[in-house]
């Protein structure tokens, strides 16, 4: 299969990409957090097609990508909480976990009583939501497990010759997926922190948003909290001491085996004597930019072959900063900590 590159800013591309989704094919296109990978969401067949050229298990269920809450309400069960989060933070990088009417296919939600919905903000993936004339179930358009793509670049990396096309429309602007809230028990909880913090969440709902970590008991509750997940070919090393200097002595010791390394703005001045690769991806103060540029610096270090990663963790666990060190925890193959998500 010729996989084709298409702009988002032709229409007729625009135009071509709604019209292979409306055929059953499967079409990469940005949204606000990452690109995803389409195709109808309510088409068994065509769903079929995601997990067969992601790799991706049956097991692991996907997001039906919709433009608003008219259409939550034809795919679910919204109770006042969920039409109180969506009405506030739609579109946007929030996906609700809801009981699933039974008009959802079985594939997408891998078996489960559930369906995740999200409404994006991008406007080239609006547009193409419109276009299929049916909700887009779109996982990450990544091969399964590695890490999420935030340019079609990326996309083609992963995934040229498996998929229809890719619509390009440059990099996204979050650069880690939707934050994940389970509304389908008693219950809100957090299955994954991501643009949209916890705190906004529980102080929208006046009720705490629970931590997936912290309930030990049941099932897993999203087949995507595996620890081991969103990772490169490389090993992380993760820095993560609160005391500067002892951060610093592990940089340099990791630097000084071969390391790439991965720094905030802060550690601009450190270690510029060993001959690594060195990219900095932001202040310690400035999340949003740091998660902007995270896969881009991981993929990019991860293409010179390095085989170990050195990457500071973001000081403070909260909002973008906690998303960010949730990924590197699973890029890094460690059970993600658990936090407080009212910090
Ligand atoms: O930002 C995003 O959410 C991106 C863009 C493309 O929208 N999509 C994305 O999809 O990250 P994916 O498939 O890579 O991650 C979806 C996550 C997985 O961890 C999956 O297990 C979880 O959502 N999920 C989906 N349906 C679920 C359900 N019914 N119950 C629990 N977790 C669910
Ligand atoms: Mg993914």
């Amino acid at each position: 299969m010729v996989t084709k590159l298409l702009s988002a800013a032709s229409a007729a591309d625009r135009e071509e990409a709604g019209r292979l989704l409306r055929g059953g094919g499967l079409v990469a296109f940005p949204t606000e957090t990452v690109y995803g990978l389409g195709a109808l969401g309510l088409e068994d067949a065509a769903v079929a097609r995601i997990f067969e050229a992601k790799g991706r298990p049956a097991c692991d269920p996907l997001i039906l990508h919709v433009s608003g809450v008219v259409d939550l309400q034809r795919l679910c069960r919204p109770d006042d909480r969920a039409l109180l989060l969506a009405r506030r933070f739609w579109p946007g990088p929030l996906t609700l976990v809801l009981p699933a009417l039974p008009e959802v296919p079985l594939r997408v939600r891998a078996g489960l009583p559930s369906v995740a919905v999200r409404s994006p903000q991008h406007p080239a993936a609006r547009e193409l939501i419109r276009l299929a004339r049916q909700p887009l179930a779109a996982p990450s358009a990544n091969l399964f497990g590695h890490v999420s793509p935030t340019t079609a670049r990326h996309v083609l990396d992963d995934l040229e010759g498996r998929i229809d096309a890719v619509l390009d429309a440059g990099p996204t602007s979050v650069g880690v997926e939707s934050t994940v809230l389970s509304l389908a028990g008693d219950h809100p909880v957090l299955l994954r922190p991501g643009g949209i913090s916890a705190r906004d969440l529980s102080a929208a709902l006046g009720e705490e948003v629970r931590s997936a970590g912290a309930s030990s008991e049941g099932p897993q509750l999203s087949p995507g909290m595996m620890a081991r997940h969103y990772s490169p070919r490389a090993r992380l090393l993760l820095i993560d001491e609160a005391e500067d200097h002892e951060a610093r002595r592990r940089l340099r010791a990791a630097a000084g085996e071969g390391a790439a390394l991965l720094l905030l703005e802060e550690d601009a001045g450190e270690l510029t004597d060993l001959p690594v690769r060195r990219i900095l991806l932001g202040s310690r103060s400035d999340p949003a930019a740091v998660a902007a540029h995270l896969y881009a610096a991981l993929r990019e270090l991860d293409d010179t072959g390095v085989s170990t990663i050195a990457v500071r963790l973001m000081p403070v666990e909260e909002g973008l900063a906690a998303a960010i060190n949730d990924r590197l925890r699973r890029a890094a193959g460690s059970p993600p900590r658990e936090h407080d998500p009212l910090r």
